[in-house]
């Protein structure tokens, strides 16, 4: 179980010292959401901040492009430290050549479903991914309520990750709080991106443990296949 902060949630004129709190709270990823004013109605940071914090931790940098050209942007970020690129299903034709070019620039690779798309729509995609970004709320702003609707959509991402023995992470994203990433682990998810409920603590490192615990005992135990990498 992997418990992921959203640095969107974290006071932005203390960023560094932010991601710092995050690391010593032994977060294992830092959610780093991109957005470009086009694909959502909002803008949040580019590669320059990635940069600046990436020596400041150990944590993988776990970046969420909200981006409708995505392609201008892999290159700086994948220089700038990010660990994994997350890229939309919602792009269309534009996805597998971005899934691709993400592998080739040695990252891992992820890929984002919103609220209103079909969940049928990354299936073409499931055997080239590390990991699967199901919002559970619009993408654009941090603090909105959990879609609960949105947990069959997990349950059947579940379901193909055991029947075709692959190992993508399910990463859900979107009001997530202690209720509701316990309601997500249930369902099959293994990777929790919480911003409002972990960042508004003061005792981050508290939070954290505890989410992870709550996960862990009502998650499932999913034994990843051998040939499945042991990273994160
Ligand atoms: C929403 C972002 C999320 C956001 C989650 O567009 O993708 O990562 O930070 O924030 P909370 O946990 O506050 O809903
Ligand atoms: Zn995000």
């Amino acid at each position: 179980m992997i418990i992921a902060p959203s640095l969107l949630a974290a006071n932005f004129g203390w960023l560094a010292k932010e991601t710092m709190r995050a690391d010593r709270a032994k977060a294992e990823w830092l959610h780093l959401d991109i957005m470009d004013g086009h694909f959502v109605p909002n803008i949040s940071f580019g590669p320059e901040v990635v940069r600046v914090l990436r020596p400041l931790s150990r944590m993988k940098f776990d970046v969420h492009l909200m981006c409708s050209r995505p392609e201008t942007l892999l290159i700086p970020f994948a220089e700038a430290g990010a660990d994994h690129i997350i890229v939309h299903v919602e792009l269309g034709d534009c996805v597998a050549p971005l899934l691709w070019k993400i592998r080739s620039l040695g990252k891992k690779v992820g890929l984002a479903v919103n609220p209103p798309t079909a969940i049928s729509n990354v299936q073409p995609f499931l055997e080239q991914i590390d990991q699967l970004l199901i919002m559970t709320v619009n993408p654009g702003f941090g603090g909105q309520q959990f879609i609960s609707e949105m947990l069959p959509k997990i349950q059947q991402a579940h379901a193909w990750r055991q029947e075709k023995e692959l190992d993508y992470h399910i990463e859900v994203d979107g009001g997530i709080n202690f209720h509701t990433a316990v309601e997500c682990a249930k369902a099959g998810a293994d990777t929790f991106v919480s911003g409002t409920a972990l960042f508004g603590r003061r005792q981050l490192k508290k939070a954290v443990e505890k989410m992870r615990r709550l996960v862990k005992t009502h998650g499932h135990k999913y034994k990843r296949p051998l040939r499945a990498s042991a990273s994160n």
